[in-house]
């Protein structure tokens, strides 16, 4: 289901893309986007209705997205930090919150679901989907306390994407802690205007823990397994926690309190406000990475989550991993499974949510055969995952005592491995489903006769 999803997120931002504003020279984005144009211009009428392809951008003003990513220690008194986001600009037309109300309530007809949104969305749109693309801008970062070795050499790439390393030289021995820094777009022609946006880097040390987390389905409920609600829960509910995970993490960062958390997720980077701002109201504070829209890198952006997790093991050589999951994102076996074999003194233990033992509607069937058994603990509930012996475990991992699972690994727990038939079976039993539950359709048979419907089972909670 998740591609299904990232793809429909895709249109949205190429569709956002069709409005460019450009301030330099820029590659040609490719044959990918001219292959999605002709779905463009049918999504591009939905979106934004009366928001022209050729309209000004009203106030004139460029923007950057960016979201806390990490920072190492390269010698005393350097740090190489990651810098990663887009520049874009914002239609008047397209952020008019008559045409937005609208925009929500058509989505909403769309999932069989009946509002009528006449007031103020009520939480966080992710309004830069409906932004301007700002290609070919320069870069400018000014740190506060320090000074930078060189002005970033990077430049925001068609669809305003931009992604470097950064050099820079402080005037304070470096210490892990958050660096704030100004960052504004440069060389854009008057009358264009480029805003500061603060952007956040975590100096993470070289030795300790680090969590690295999948959000949809383990620290967020969003349903993907069932496609109508998996867009509710993306774009018209407000950011909702998984069970108790939220303790889970809270246990974790008190009982080994320099844990590096980084949360992971496959939705397009366009989607950052909305994660970003569920995550720190929920969760200990960590970085982020998301799916880069960089269509220039093929293998990146069909497999972001491998190569985000990889990029972030090679900046951190001697830091121990904990991957979290859950087994209904195909990407995590996938991603956890290549990585695990590829960096094996680094991943120390792959924890997964099995979704089929709470949720009956998941047809998502994993290849767990992908994963190495003696590195796998397989949970039900997230209450397992505070008990007195996992949080043991995590402290002896940390402190390098251990390594592996510590004894707590259960495998693959008797459930069936997958193997080539699972890819096959998935696709089948959702096809059947989709067929079952018209699930786009306002007519479709009632509740009852639709599997996706199948609500959660409840778990009567150990100690
Ligand atoms: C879009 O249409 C609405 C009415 O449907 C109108 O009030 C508004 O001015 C239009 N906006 C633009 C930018 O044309
Ligand atoms: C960053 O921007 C803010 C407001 O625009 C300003 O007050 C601050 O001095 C700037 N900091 C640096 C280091 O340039
Ligand atoms: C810091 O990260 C950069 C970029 O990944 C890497 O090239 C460098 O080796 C790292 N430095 C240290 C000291 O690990
Ligand atoms: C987890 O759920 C599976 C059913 O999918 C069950 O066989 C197993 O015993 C459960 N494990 C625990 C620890 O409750
Ligand atoms: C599942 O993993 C095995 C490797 O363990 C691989 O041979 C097989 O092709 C995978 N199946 C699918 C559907 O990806």
């Amino acid at each position: 289901m998740a591609p299904l999803l990232l793809l429909l997120l895709l249109l949205v931002r190429t569709i956002s893309a069709a409005l460019v504003v450009q301030c330099g020279n820029v590659l040609d984005p490719g044959t990918l986007s001219t292959v999605l144009r002709p779905a463009i211009h049918v999504a591009q009428s939905f979106l934004h209705g009366n928001c022209s392809h050729n309209q000004a951008l009203d106030d004139n003003v460029l923007r950057i997205a960016t979201w806390p990513t990490y920072a190492n220690i390269s010698s005393e008194m350097t740090v190489t930090l990651h810098l990663i986001g887009y520049g874009y600009g914002l239609p008047l037309c397209a952020s008019d919150p008559a045409q937005r109300a609208e925009w929500y309530n058509r989505l909403a007809r769309l999932t069989g679901y009946e509002i009528v949104m006449n007031r103020p969305v009520p939480f966080l749109v992710p309004r830069d989907y409906l932004g301007f693309s700002v290609a070919g801008a320069g870069l400018t970062l000014s740190p506060p306390e320090g000074r930078l070795l060189s002005q970033p050499q990077a430049s925001t790439a068609a669809y305003g994407h931009f992604r470097s390393w950064e050099t820079l030289q402080l005037a304070v021995p470096a210490a892990p802690g958050l660096l704030s820094s100004n960052l504004s777009l440069a060389g854009c022609p008057a009358p264009y205007l480029a805003r500061t946006q603060t952007s956040r880097h975590r100096i993470i040390a070289a030795k300790g823990l680090t969590v690295v987390s999948d959000v949809d389905d383990t620290l967020r409920q969003s349903e993907i397994w069932d496609f109508r609600r998996g867009l509710q829960r993306t774009f018209l509910y407000p950011f909702t926690p998984w069970a108790s995970m939220p303790k889970a993490f809270a246990q974790w960062h008190a009982r080994i309190p320099d844990t590096h958390f980084h949360y992971t997720s496959d939705v397009p980077e366009t989607s950052h406000e909305y994660y970003v701002n569920g995550l720190t109201q929920w969760y200990p504070p960590g970085t982020y990475d998301f799916r880069a829209i960089d269509v220039s890198t093929y293998a990146e952006l069909m497999n972001s989550r491998y190569w985000n997790v990889r990029r972030l093991m090679e900046t951190f050589p001697q830091r121990r991993f904990i991957l979290l999951g859950d087994t209904s994102t195909a990407t995590n076996m996938e991603a956890y499974g290549r990585l695990a074999k590829e960096y094996p003194d680094q991943v120390q233990c792959i924890i997964l949510r099995n979704v089929d033992a709470t949720v009956p509607a998941n047809w998502g069937r994993p290849n767990l055969s992908l994963l190495p058994a003696d590195k796998l603990i397989l949970f039900n509930v997230s209450t397992e995952l505070y008990r007195k012996r996992m949080l043991n475990v995590l402290e002896d991992i940390a402190s390098g005592e251990l390594s592996g699972c510590g004894g707590l690994q259960t495998g693959t727990a008797g459930m069936d491995v997958g193997g080539w038939w699972s890819g096959i079976q998935s696709y089948a039993t959702a096809a059947w489903r989709l067929n079952m539950c018209w699930m786009l359709c306002e007519g479709r048979p009632d509740k009852q006769r639709c599997a996706f419907d199948r609500t959660e089972r409840k778990f009567k909670v150990e100690k």
